[in-house]
Order: C-alpha cells, then sequence, then structure tokens
C-alpha cells in the first residue's frame, strides 16, 4: 500500500488532498495542529523535528509519497509567522522525510504553493534570499520589518516553488519525483479569512478567474492525486497552476 504524509490535514485544500488519497488507496499520515494522525506546530523547529521524527516512525523509516499542504494566508497573526509556517514548515519537512522517500516505492513528493509567487518583483525581495539561504530568524525578522503581509505570503510561496526546482536536481537522481502545484483562489477557510479581512476583501472579490470562479479544494485535491500517481511518472520538478486561468489573465507572455 502507497503511505503518503499529508500536511495541513484537517482542514481545505490538505482534507481533500487526504480523502483524494484515500480513494486511490493510500494510507495517509496527516500532519497538522489539530485533528491529525500527528499534531505539531510547524511554525517552529521543534515541532517540525517532532513531526519528522513521529512521521518516521508511522511509516518505519520508508514513505512513498509527501504532499506539504499546511500553510498561512495574509491574515496571519504576523509576517514571521506566514514565512516560518509557508516556507520552512515545508522546507524542513521535504529535508527531513528525503531519506524515508529514497526508500519508497516510486516515491513522489509536492508542495502547494500559489498563484501569488508569479506576483511581479516578488523575487527580488531581500526576504526570499534569506529563505532560500536557510536562515530563519533573518528572514522572519526581514518579513516583519516590512510588515507587509501579501509580500511574505507571497514571497514564501515564490521561495518554496524555488527550493522545490532547486531540490529536484538532486532528488532526479535519487528517484524521488518532486513538484508544486500553485492553485488559485479556493474556498477554504484561509480564502474566507482574507475575504472577511477590510484589507484584502473587496480587491480579492474583484480579482476573477478568467473562469469567473473560486475553485473548491477538490478541485486541486484531484490535480494533486494525479500528480502523486504513476499516471504522472515524467512530470518533475514543474509548478502547475491550477488556477482558472489567473496566471495566464497576469502573465500571459510568461510560462
Ligand atoms: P486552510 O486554512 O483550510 O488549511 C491550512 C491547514 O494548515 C489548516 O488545517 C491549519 O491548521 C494548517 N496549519 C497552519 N499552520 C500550521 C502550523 N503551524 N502547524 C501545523 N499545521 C498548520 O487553508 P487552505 O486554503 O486549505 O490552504 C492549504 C494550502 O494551500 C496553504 O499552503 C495555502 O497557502 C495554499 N493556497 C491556498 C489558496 C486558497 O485560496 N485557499 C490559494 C493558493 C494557495
Amino acid at each position: 500500500m502507497t503511505v503518503t504524509v499529508v500536511t495541513g490535514s484537517a482542514s481545505g485544500i490538505g482534507a481533500a488532498v487526504s480523502a483524494q488519497l484515500q480513494q486511490a488507496g493510500h494510507r495517509v499520515i496527516g500532519i497538522d495542529r489539530r485533528d491529525a494522525d500527528i499534531v505539531a506546530d510547524l511554525s517552529t523547529t521543534e515541532g517540525r523535528q517532532a513531526a519528522v521524527a513521529a512521521a518516521l516512525e508511522a511509516c518505519n523509516g520508508v514513505l512513498d509519497g509527501l504532499v506539504c499542504c499546511a500553510g498561512l494566508g495574509p491574515t496571519a497573526s504576523s509576517c514571521g509567522l506566514i514565512v516560518a509556517v509557508n516556507y520552512f514548515g515545508m522546507s524542513e519537512l521535504v529535508d527531513g522525510l528525503g531519506d524515508a522517500l529514497a526508500c519508497g516505492d516510486k516515491p513522489a513528493a509536492l508542495l502547494i504553493g500559489s498563484v501569488a509567487s508569479a506576483h511581479p518583483g516578488i523575487d527580488k525581495l531581500p526576504m526570499v534570499e534569506l529563505m532560500l539561504a536557510r536562515d530563519e530568524a533573518a528572514a522572519k525578522a526581514q518579513a516583519d520589518v516590512l510588515g507587509n503581509p501579501q509580500a511574505a505570503y507571497a514571497g514564501s510561496k515564490y521561495a518554496i516553488t524555488v527550493f522545490a526546482r532547486r531540490k529536484a536536481v538532486e532528488w532526479g537522481r535519487r528517484g524521488i519525483r518532486l513538484n508544486v502545484v500553485a492553485p488559485g483562489a479556493v474556498e477554504t477557510p484561509l480564502l474566507q479569512a482574507s475575504l472577511s479581512d477590510a484589507r484584502y476583501g473587496e480587491a480579492i472579490r474583484n480579482f476573477v478567474s478568467p473562469l469567473g470562479r473560486n475553485g473548491s479544494p477538490d478541485e486541486i485535491a484531484r490535480v494533486v492525486r494525479f500528480m502523486q500517481s504513476e499516471q504522472a511518472s515524467f512530470m518533475h520538478g514543474t509548478a502547475v497552476f491550477v488556477d482558472g486561468g489567473m496566471d495566464a489573465l497576469t502573465r500571459p507572455e510568461r510560462f
């Protein structure tokens, strides 16, 4: 049986991914702050280490799949926290579970990015370089100094996508596929919190995808299920936008 760790399994996209993978016959080991097989706080080094240790115990050191969904939106309590969960909460799980994946059967990992990662100028933010250099304290401090939650969110999603694409070169040689799915607006508690926030609500409502609607968690999870399957055996190191056409709308000449 395919054994897959899913972070953020208690809600939204992570819950839908867990359900889809279970339907496909996977044994899912869920990690979240609550209501999960492994309850851990991915915003801290200790929480991530505890999550990795518990996951390795649960899978006996052999893992076939990893899907990192856990993340915070721009309404989180601080910019540093967004960086901690969205970048370090994913990258440290990837690193911590890499050896177990290398022992797995046709192993594949996938990180949930965002269409926000394609925002112009995001790649130039100093916090991005600090994330990629693995300097968590400095990256969080930079994010807090800038004090722009949307930039922290987009920067963390851009950085994690670059992290995955760099890691794909090494992991390809180890036989582990690694990809990113970048959703547009998806109806989850995270999006609802932004819609209810006076700072972001109107802008999000006015930025409608070419398909004219938001996505559902299941529409993202079905793509994740495919990309984690042998049907996608040659997909590696790529970022797939599942966004109702938002990326095509904002930058049609970049792909
Ligand atoms: P959600 O809020 O429904 O689910 C996020 C999950 O992550 C929750 O279960 C939460 O408890 C968990 N989580 C947050 N901080 C954590 C921590 N410190 N430790 C452990 N678990 C933690 O949100 P949603 O929308 O399902 O988000 C899933 C992923 O999709 C996130 O990475 C988000 O950035 C991304 N995304 C969401 C979009 C949307 O419009 N909903 C659009 C683009 C990307």
